[in-house]
């Protein structure tokens, strides 16, 4: 019997961002402290991109990581899809520049995504339908956020959550029994205020007062937010699961958006799978929005943390507000 056409993960790739800032650091900017930070979000340190860095550098670095891992090569592209709210420009793609820094071919399709933190699980939504159809057979999906350029260094509700990075996975068309299981997606478009860049859009586009009053960096109702991940965030995960007939015990390991530990106990307490699950690097990194997924899967694919047939449960919200899940059988 002839299995069902799957779209499975191959390789996977990061770019770690060249500077350490730690709470300390943060000290010395807002009204914070290192404790704080700590017990509210789960954070210690993030890393920042230098200067002479783009979405797009952070972004071709670790989709090189991924094709190397999967034995691809560029030309082997049929699709580069890039999830970021911090392109390199706001035209053309930062996916058409990623293709040109790794030096693919004329025929892949190279474009962004824009769903904020949810962008990795969107990309990979787009990338399973694209191989499930047959148009394409090889797919790159990369999360990439230099946020720092868009963060008001004098906003403590903000600053000290992001830090910068890329992840990038490549997908290819198997029959066999593995792969993506499934997807879901949701927008609650009743709360686009929560998170947002105001400025440097069509709405309200850039201007010396847009500028000066900060309005091209992010802002969040973070309490907000917060109450809405660990609601939607669970409920998400209890689709994934149900749709494909398992329970979350049959979950292998959790790779979450990296927002804020708390949130994810909350999800842990409410599905029931234990943290010792879920794949933790927050810590670390802080909140690097769409690129948060493919880093902490890149991290715990080559410290030899995934084995073959595990059950792979991925969550991640954000502004939209939008949310969603994969399950993915290793
Ligand atoms: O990636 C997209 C999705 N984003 C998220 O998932 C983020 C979701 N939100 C969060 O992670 C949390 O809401 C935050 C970490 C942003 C904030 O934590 P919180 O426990 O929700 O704090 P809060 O906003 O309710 O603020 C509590 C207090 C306030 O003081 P008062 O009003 O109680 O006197 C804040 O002014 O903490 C104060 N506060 C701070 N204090 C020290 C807020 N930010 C800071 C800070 N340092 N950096």
């Amino acid at each position: 019997m002839t299995s069902e056409m799957r779209s499975r993960i191959i390789g996977t790739g990061k770019y770690q961002a060249q500077r350490i800032l730690s709470n300390a650091d943060l000290e010395k900017l807002v009204d914070t402290s290192d404790e704080w930070i700590r017990e509210r979000t789960g954070i210690r340190e993030r890393r920042l991109a230098t200067e002479d860095v783009a979405s797009s550098d952070m972004a071709a670095h670790a989709l090189q990581e991924a094709l190397q891992m999967a034995g691809k090569q560029p030309n082997d592209l049929d699709m580069i899809i890039c999830g970021t709210v911090t392109p390199d420009r706001m035209l053309p793609a930062t996916a058409a520049y990623v293709q040109k820094k790794i030096g693919a071919s004329n025929h892949c399709a190279s474009f962004d995504l824009s769903a904020a933190c949810a962008g990795f699980i969107y990309g990979l939504s787009a990338a399973d339908a694209y191989i499930k159809s047959g148009k394409a057979k090889t797919v790159a999906v990369i999360g990439t956020e230099l946020l720092s350029r868009f963060m008001d260094w004098g906003d403590r509700n903000t600053c000290i959550l992001f830090g910068d990075g890329a992840g990038a996975v490549v997908l290819t068309a198997d029959t066999a029994d593995r792969g993506i299981l499934s997807t879901h997606q949701y927008t609650n478009a009743e709360l686009t205020e929560l998170l947002k860049i105001p400025a440097g859009g069509s709405l309200q586009p850039a201007s010396p007062e847009t500028v000066a009053a900060n309005q091209h960096c992010i802002q969040m109702e973070g309490r907000e937010v917060f109450r809405y991940a660990v609601r939607y965030l669970s409920s998400a995960a209890m689709t994934a699961v149900e749709t494909n007939g398992k329970t979350p015990d049959d979950v292998n390991l959790v790779v979450a958006h990296q927002a804020n530990l708390r949130i994810l106990e909350g999800v842990s307490q409410r599905v029931k799978i234990p943290m010792e699950r879920f794949v933790l690097n927050l810590e670390y990194y802080g909140n690097t929005s769409s690129a948060s997924i493919p880093i902490a899967l890149d991290e715990a694919n080559r410290a030899g943390r995934i084995r073959e047939d595990d059950i792979l449960l991925m969550l991640a919200l954000g502004g939209g507000i939008s949310w969603g899940s994969a399950l993915i059988k290793w």
